[in-house]
């Protein structure tokens, strides 16, 4: 192989390069109909972005990529590319959360090697060259969630380690009327502008294969990438919900993710109310569906909260 070169992208020049090499991934394109199904098939060119982004997400279209990989940069994470003479043929994304104490983890969001280029030691060096990068800006982990056999398989060759499960649960909210019961619970609706970071202090409680800051770009950009696809989906909505002492920072949205207080989550059944008013003001905000990813150790809450268990995936990590 002759000079490949790893370094970081550059916004400017390399978007188009980018979305094509991702695109490179996908073997068939096809439509999708109103009821969220495959429709016929069709050529990316024939594609709304929405469509586009169902087929991968945001990776598959020039200006959803750029978007993403600014929200990506606004939460302080890197994407470091492989070249070969002039050509992209690999990507890795990674979010960081140095800022945070008790996190200090650089996690994987997702990485790509040209179908061409596979096994030959290229995604194997953009992740080498991702943990020094994760090592001198104080990350002392590096973590990933994996889907499938063949990059379960890649990251253990790499000495990441299964630590735990990811579990992915919906919900099917219907139409009932919301009916959100304040009693004892405080709730504040907050701006994002209000708050440009995570809750200092607060713990991701759900909703937690991303690093908190990474999530929290994301969601804040929402109502953009909808604006982008065209499609008529609620902004996710925050608020701060407080009961005595333990305190949450909870989305209304159709994905959950919550945060707690140190105070939150000592506080026995904060964490079901919390969810339940969650639900509530998802409705109110036009959900018809809650989708969470969730660690084995709230399934239990999850179950009683009658979301139904869909898939697993692996949660892998590294000391650095
Ligand atoms: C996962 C991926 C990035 C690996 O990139 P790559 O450049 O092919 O990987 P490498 O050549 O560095 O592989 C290093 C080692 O990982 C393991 N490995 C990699 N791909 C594998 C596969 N498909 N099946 C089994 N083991 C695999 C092997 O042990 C390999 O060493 P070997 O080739 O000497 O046996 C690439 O397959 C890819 O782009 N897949 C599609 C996108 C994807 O699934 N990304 C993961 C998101 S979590």
């Amino acid at each position: 192989m002759t000079r490949l070169i790893i370094d970081t992208i550059n916004p400017d020049t390399d978007i188009e390069a980018l979305a094509s090499l991702n695109c490179r991934e996908i073997t068939e394109w096809h439509h999708y109909v109103e009821d969220g199904s495959r429709g016929a098939p069709s050529t990316w060119e024939k594609l709304s972005r929405w469509e586009r982004w169902r087929h991968g997400g945001p990776w598959l279209d020039p200006n959803l990529l750029q978007l993403h990989l600014k929200i990506l940069e606004e939460a302080g994470g890197v994407v470091l590319v492989a070249r070969q003479k002039e050509e992209i043929i690999g990507e890795l994304e990674i979010a960081y959360d140095v800022g945070i104490p008790q996190e200090r983890r650089a996690h994987i969001v997702w990485i790509v090697v040209d179908p061409a280029w596979q096994r030959k030691g290229i995604g194997k060096l953009l992740i080498e060259r991702g943990q020094e990068l994760a090592a001198k800006m104080g990350c002392q982990l590096m973590t990933v969630s994996s889907q499938d056999q063949a990059s379960y398989n890649f990251y253990t060759s790499l000495k990441f380690q299964k630590t735990d499960r990811l579990l992915y649960f919906t919900k099917v909210l219907g139409n009932g009327k919301p009916q959100v019961q304040t009693s004892d619970v405080h709730m504040i609706p907050l701006e994002w502008k209000q708050r440009p970071q995570p809750p200092i202090g607060f713990k991701l409680a759900i909703g937690n294969n991303y690093t908190p800051s990474y999530t929290w770009s994301y969601l804040r950009n929402m109502s953009k990438l909808y604006e982008l696809m065209k499609v008529d989906i609620p902004s996710p909505q925050l608020w701060l919900l407080r009961q005595k002492k333990a305190e949450a920072v909870t989305v209304a949205h159709n994905f959950i993710r919550l945060w707690l207080s140190p105070e939150g989550e000592k506080s026995t059944g904060f964490l079901a109310t919390v969810l339940r008013i969650t639900e509530e003001l998802s409705r109110k905000n036009k959900s018809s569906q809650l989708k969470v990813y969730s660690f084995p150790s709230h399934r239990k809450l999850l179950e009683a909260s009658e979301f139904t268990f869909r898939t697993e995936e692996s949660y892998l990590s590294k000391p650095l």
